[in-house]
């Protein structure tokens, strides 16, 4: 893992997520069975005058998405081999890669793995001396501009009865986005964005006019939407990962969609005004509070790739404002005469200390991402924060003092630390030009994750059994995400399909492990095995809790309640409604229950 912030955080790589399957994937049947999807791999697959009166429509020609390795191993000398090797770790190079309509960000979801061990993959490192194949590169996609192309290619997928993936970036953590055989809609380019001084949503009364609005296309990342917004003045919340690639209407916002600005602002589903999605009959609707609020509510929480292609988001922009920037970061100094013990227990003190004053942090304005992570040299457990929290916010300064005093005078025992700092910055946008974009990292790495919403009352009242059950977690990289409270906790739980759990949560906790490029299956099983034994652990903190559906395990053994708690039942009602043929179906998504592990075959 390369997510290491530089001494001084010039660099924020922090972790952010969506995602894609494959994994769990078996062999594909044969295609006599009505009961499964027709794969590339099948005889029948649409023949190729199918897909040339279909072509003959698009606005575009059909795609043939390749592995992003590919050029390494057909024309090594090539530019587009060098620029494979130079960008591997590049979000906007992945996302927007031509070649492979815009592949995976981690690699593994382009790679298959089936339950016998074999594994079909394209490997940068072409001496590993595996062949480059497929894997879980879909075989056709659509580079849809428009509606009406969407339309095409939903219409074409139901009249040949083919496995559907969505994607606009490929960012998704559990490979929700690409699938073996299947036929892709790339919704990447539809980029367009509009700022509205006032916003009506269709079918509201004369009286109802929100300002500042902004329109997204589906295709809109992070970056581009940050830009058009700040230059009006303006925030918005976002997602926040290196280099700011993250679709801005697509699975992130799906599926619930955290930011640095949540606990000021809400999620992501709680800033939407209005979206545009095609579903699985080809009708386009436009859904709002008032049109079709029950598509609307599934929307906003209800997971990406699961209620039809969403065409545009248009969101509540907010004011900007003066905020203040914490950073801080401390080690186990091992050098002191108690040596490693003394050094632990230094480390596990300072972790236990944030912990216990998160609640605090929270009510005092910050927000942010704090990450243990081990040091690439030393092995040994690092914990770094970067918080922000709005200038007006009075108890913020003293809060943040204390625990860095907190910290030094554990420096007095065996704890090292590096950097303890807060600083005033004239706004987020500056925060996000400074420390977010430009960066790279995160992606181009093999991984698996888990997660859980740690609830405020839990932090309250045991604080060191949370920390206890974070530093007994054995991956490479945990994230203690101070998303939630504040501006989350006020919504209304049940105004959006988001978990109501995270109405109630401080902090998401999310937990991923890697494996290097070529790695064999035992080595793949066994990160699996960890990841696994991660969440047991933090199901047993958080009996019948919940966790986000964009950063979670492919393991949940009881996603429905996990993901979405009391609102599953509602949510498998509208997906009936609006999906009757059960044309778009992710991991763990609404209705997947009625599919087999690789979703192809009904149950
Ligand atoms: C590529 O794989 C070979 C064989 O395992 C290994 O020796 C080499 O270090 C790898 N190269 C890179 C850049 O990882
Ligand atoms: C709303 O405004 C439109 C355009 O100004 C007008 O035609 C329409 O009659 C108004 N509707 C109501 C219910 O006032
Ligand atoms: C990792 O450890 C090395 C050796 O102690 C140190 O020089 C380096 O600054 C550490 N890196 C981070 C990111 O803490």
């Amino acid at each position: 893992m390369t997510t290491v912030i530089s001494p001084g955080f010039k660099s924020l790589s922090i972790w952010f997520g969506l995602a894609c399957l494959a994994l769990l994937a078996v062999p594909a049947k044969s295609s006599s069975n009505g009961n499964c999807r027709c794969l590339s791999t099948e005889p029948c697959w649409p023949s190729s005058e199918a897909f040339a009166t279909l072509e003959a429509k698009l606005s575009q020609p059909l795609l043939a998405p390749q592995q992003l390795a590919k050029p390494c191993y057909t024309s090594p000398a090539s530019d587009e081999c060098q620029a494979a090797q130079q960008q591997w770790e590049n979000g906007w190079w992945r996302s927007n890669n031509p070649l492979s309509a815009g592949g995976t960000e981690h690699p593994n979801w382009a790679t298959y793995v089936a339950p016998d061990g074999h594994i079909e993959a394209c490997y940068l490192n072409t001496t590993l001396g595996h062949p480059c194949v497929q894997g879980s590169i879909p075989a056709v996609g659509v580079d849809a501009r428009s509606v009406g192309d969407i339309q095409l290619a939903v219409n074409f997928a139901v009249a040949h009865n083919l496995r559907v993936v969505v994607k606009n970036t490929g960012h998704d953590y559990l490979g929700r986005s690409t699938a073996r055989g299947a036929f892709l809609i790339w919704t990447h380019h539809l980029k367009d964005i509009t700022y509205h001084d006032t916003f009506k949503p269709f079918g509201a009364s004369n009286g109802t006019v929100y300002h500042d609005a902004i329109t997204l296309g589906s295709g809109v990342q992070w970056q581009e939407a940050y830009d058009a917004v700040f230059a009006k003045g303006r925030n918005i919340v976002g997602g926040i990962a290196p280099g700011a690639s993250v679709g801005a209407a697509g699975g992130w916002l799906q599926g619930g969609g955290h930011s640095i600005l949540s606990p000021q602002h809400g999620l992501g589903v709680d800033n939407v005004l209005e979206m545009t999605v095609v579903t699985s009959d080809g009708k386009y609707h436009v859904v709002n509070a008032h049109q079709e609020p029950d598509l609307f509510w599934a929307l906003r929480g209800g997971g990406g790739g699961t209620w039809g292609v969403v065409v545009s988001v248009t969101y509540q922009t907010h004011p900007s404002e003066a905020i203040l920037t914490a950073f801080f970061m401390a080690s186990p100094d091992t050098s002191t005469p108690g040596g490693a013990q003394a050094a632990d227990a230094s480390f596990r003190a300072l972790f236990t200390e944030l912990v216990r004053v998160t609640p605090a942090m929270t009510d005092a304005g910050w927000a942010g991402y704090a990450i243990l992570e081990p040091n690439v040299t030393t092995a040994q457990l690092g914990l770094r924060f970067a918080y922000v929290a709005p200038a007006s916010a009075t108890g913020a300064q003293g809060v943040m003092q204390d625990f860095f005093a907190a910290a030094r005078r554990l420096t007095s025992g065996a704890l090292s630390v590096q950097i303890a700092s807060v600083a005033a910055m004239p706004s987020f946008g500056d925060w996000e030009t400074k420390y977010v974009r430009g960066t790279s990292g995160q992606v181009g790495e093999s991984i698996e994750v888990g997660s859980r919403l740690l609830p405020r009352d839990l932090l309250v009242r045991d604080h060191a059994a949370v920390a206890d059950a974070v530093l007994g977690l054995q991956p490479a990289f945990t994230g203690v995400y101070l998303v939630a409270g504040g501006a989350v906790s006020k919504v209304d739980p049940d105004s959006a399909a988001v978990n109501p759990a995270w109405r109630d949560a401080l902090v998401h906790l999310f937990f991923a492990k890697g494996w290097a490029e070529g790695a064999s299956f035992d080595v793949i099983n066994a990160v699996r095995g960890q990841i696994k034994a991660g969440e047991a652990a933090l199901h047993a903190l958080t009996p019948g809790g919940g966790t986000y559906f964009n950063e979670a395990s492919l393991y949940e053994p009881n996603f429905q309640r996990t993901f979405w708690g009391s609102h599953y039942d509602r949510l498998r009602a509208i997906k009936k409604q609006y999906d009757p043929v059960s044309l778009f179906v992710v991991p763990e998504g609404v209705g997947s229950e009625d599919w087999d592990a690789d979703l192809n075959c009904r149950l």
